[in-house]
Formats: structure tokens, C-alpha cells, sequence
């Protein structure tokens, strides 16, 4: 009772705050030092937002100086018009009092989404997870809860995706010829038959017993209150999409292949007015930047299918030195929508940059432009 109450009270606080700046929207600088309310930019990478009552939230990694791993834990920062932006803090914190927790100090902790399940007045955060010292191997997905949006968030568990289950949609006759590949014939990587194999679920069927890999991700709630989890699969070459229970803490077992072999990454969603599911990804290649992917569909269980790259203008062809994390939604505003990325900066993580940029759509088809400097009024123009 006493959080709601601290809910209510900071979202009062900000709705002020609007009101008393309510001038012309300030110009959003993709690249630039976004400072914060303290005037220290803005330490939330990999991030995703959550609307709710009024407010944006914004979440991320926190990146120390010298290193990408969680030092600290996911941040979260709030704002009523996406420009000025409050830090509220440490939303899960790394756990420094116990050495068995999955988050300790010098563990991974990537692309935080948070999501609100209105059935039970939870607010929900599942994040990449990779234990310390591991490197990238553990592939775990991971799931926090908290009873107000900027935390602070009790971690709940982490885990791979659906373990014993085959993607709904594989047909009786695909199962059966899963089950004959041998993946002894297939260890060497890149050749037309692992290829194939691979496009027919070895690493499926691999990953069986413990669940499916689970490293870049994003949530989305569709229109009809479920949630989705998507997230890069198989040795991150192969998306997939998975359902969320009705409280959002787990997974149904139900769930897609998307583009198999495709070495999909950093999976951003959002879904236009007429019912059609976009999807923006990048390539695999780390830290460094590459050409962006998009995707669409009737439905989220698909059929998907690739675009052309999305982005225009100068380093289009390297998502503009970035890589997806993103697609906001506007609050009431019929399919106007914000791409959001992260320029990484492996040397100097914390200083990492974002680039917003509106999405447009010609012929129905959407596409991001560069633009050194725009504001959101850039959407009651059109
Ligand atoms: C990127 C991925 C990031 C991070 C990085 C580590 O490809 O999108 O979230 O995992 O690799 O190298």
C-alpha cells in the first residue's frame, strides 16, 4: 500500500513538472550527451520503455567506465515527454551479499524490457542473463518483479526458454525428420548440409532437455493483453518467439522458429493500426555495428517475412554506427512510432550513445531516416 501510494506521489510530482515546461518540444540529438536530471548522460543501454499512467519509463544496463559487465544492475530513469529525463535509480540490483545468486557483481545483464501485466498490477522485467565468468554460454533468460515501475524489482529466476518443447507450428512430418538427424554429421559449421540441418532444428533438438537459448531479446503486448518474448536463439542464429503466461513470470511451451540461419540480433517490434507486425533487427557481429534487418507479418506466430534494410541516409548501411534495441509506440497517436538503438563504445561502455529517430512509412512500409536533430512534433506534421 505504501509503494502505490509512492507510485501515485512521483507520478503527481512529474505531471507537474510538465505542466510547468509545457513550451516547444526540445530537439532530440541521436548521438550526442544525453544528460539526465543531474546532468550526467544517461546510463541506460540495451533499453526499452514502458508507458504507463502518464509516464515513460526508460530502462537499461548500467555500463561502468571500463567494463560491459553489471557492476551495478538495471537503471531506470522516468520522463513525462521523453526529453527531460529523471533518474529514479537502481530499478534490480546486482546481489553483492551472496555469492550463489545469478547476479553478482561481474555478471551479464543485457537489454532489460519491462512490461506491465494489468490481471495482476505487477510490473515485469526479463533480461538476457549470463553468469559471471561464463562468458556468453550460460544463454539464460531471466525474470524480475516489482509493484511500482521504477522498482525496486525482487529477481526471480533464470532459466532457458521452454524445455521439452518443439516450436507448435512444426509439422507431424518435420518432428519425425528432426528426430532422425544425427548431429555427429554436423560439426563443422557453415557447410550446405549443416545449414540445412540447422534450418530443420538441430539446435532445437540440441537444446531440448535444458530449454532454448535465450540472448538478445524484447517483449511485446499485443493488443489483446498477451505477451510475447523474442529473443535470438540456436547460437543466436535463429530468432524465436515465444508466449508469455497470463501473469507474464513464465513461458506457455508455445512458441516460433523465426528465420532460421538468419543470425538475427537485437529484435525491436512494434505492430501498425491495420494489424501488420514489423520487425527491425541487426546482424551478429558484437559491439561493432552492422546493416539493419526487417521483418513482417499478418500474425506474431508469422509466416515473417524479410524487407529490405529500413534505414536511409548517410551510414545507413551500419544502422547509423548503431544497433536496435527499440520501437516505441506514441501514446495516441496513430502509427507514430520512435526507432531507438545504441551506439556502443566497448572501451568506454558508459559512454555508450542513442540514437531516436522517427519511423516513416512509404507505401505502407516503414523506414528510418537520419536526422541530425528532430522533435516530436516531427509527428503532428505528417
Ligand atoms: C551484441 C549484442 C549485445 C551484446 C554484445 C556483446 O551483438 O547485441 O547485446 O551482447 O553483442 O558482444
Amino acid at each position: 500500500m505504501k509503494m502505490r501510494k509512492f507510485c501515485l506521489l512521483g507520478s503527481f510530482c512529474l505531471f507537474l513538472a510538465t505542466i510547468c515546461s509545457a513550451a516547444s518540444p526540445k530537439k532530440i540529438r541521436s548521438g550526442e550527451i544525453w544528460p539526465d536530471n543531474h546532468g550526467v548522460h544517461i546510463n541506460a543501454h540495451g533499453g526499452g520503455m514502458l508507458y504507463h499512467d502518464g509516464v515513460y519509463y526508460w530502462y537499461g544496463e548500467n555500463k561502468s567506465d571500463t567494463t560491459s559487465n553489471a557492476m551495478v544492475g538495471i537503471m531506470c530513469y522516468s520522463s513525462s515527454n521523453l526529453t527531460d529525463w529523471k533518474n529514479e535509480g537502481v530499478a534490480l540490483s546486482v546481489v553483492k551479499d551472496d555469492e550463489n545468486s545469478d547476479i553478482v557483481p561481474g555478471c551479464i545483464m543485457e537489454r532489460p524490457k519491462v512490461i506491465y501485466n494489468a490481471k495482476t498490477s505487477k510490473f515485469v522485467m526479463w533480461f538476457h542473463l549470463e553468469l559471471k565468468g561464463k562468458g556468453y554460454e550460460a544463454a539464460r533468460s531471466a525474470v524480475a518483479v516489482a509493484d511500482c515501475p521504477t522498482g525496486p524489482f525482487q529477481y526471480i529466476r533464470s532459466e532457458r526458454i521452454n524445455a521439452g518443447k518443439l516450436p507448435f507450428d512444426m509439422t507431424a512430418a518435420q518432428r519425425a525428420e528432426l528426430d532422425t538427424l544425427d548431429a555427429d554429421k554436423y560439426q563443422e559449421w557453415w557447410t550446405p548440409a549443416w545449414h540445412e540441418a540447422i534450418h530443420k532444428g538441430l539446435f532445437v533438438k540440441r537444446d531440448l532437455p535444458g530449454g532454448q537459448m535465450a540472448r538478445d531479446m524484447q517483449l511485446f503486448v499485443d493488443d489483446d493483453g498477451k505477451a510475447y518474448h523474442i529473443y535470438s536463439s540456436e547460437d543466436n542464429l535463429t530468432l524465436q518467439i515465444a508466449e508469455l503466461s497470463e501473469d507474464f513470470l513464465s513461458h506457455t511451451g508455445k512458441y516460433v522458429r523465426v528465420a532460421p540461419v538468419g543470425h538475427n540480433e537485437a529484435p525491436a517490434l512494434f505492430k501498425t493500426s491495420e494489424g501488420t507486425y514489423w520487425m527491425i533487427t541487426s546482424g551478429c557481429t558484437g559491439w561493432a555495428p552492422n546493416e539493419a534487418r526487417m521483418f513482417s507479418a499478418p500474425s506474431i506466430w508469422g509466416p515473417w517475412t524479410q524487407h529490405p534494410n529500413p534505414c536511409r541516409g548517410p551510414k545507413s548501411e551500419i544502422t547509423f554506427g548503431g544497433q536496435s534495441t527499440y520501437v516505441l509506440p506514441m501514446p495516441g497517436k496513430k502509427d507514430a512510432f520512435i526507432f531507438m538503438a545504441d551506439i556502443w563504445r566497448p572501451k568506454h561502455p558508459s559512454d555508450a550513445r542513442y540514437i531516436w529517430l522517427p519511423v516513416q512509412f512509404e507505401q505502407g512500409i516503414p523506414y528510418v531516416e537520419w536526422m541530425d536533430s528532430w522533435s516530436l512534433d516531427f509527428f503532428d506534421k505528417k
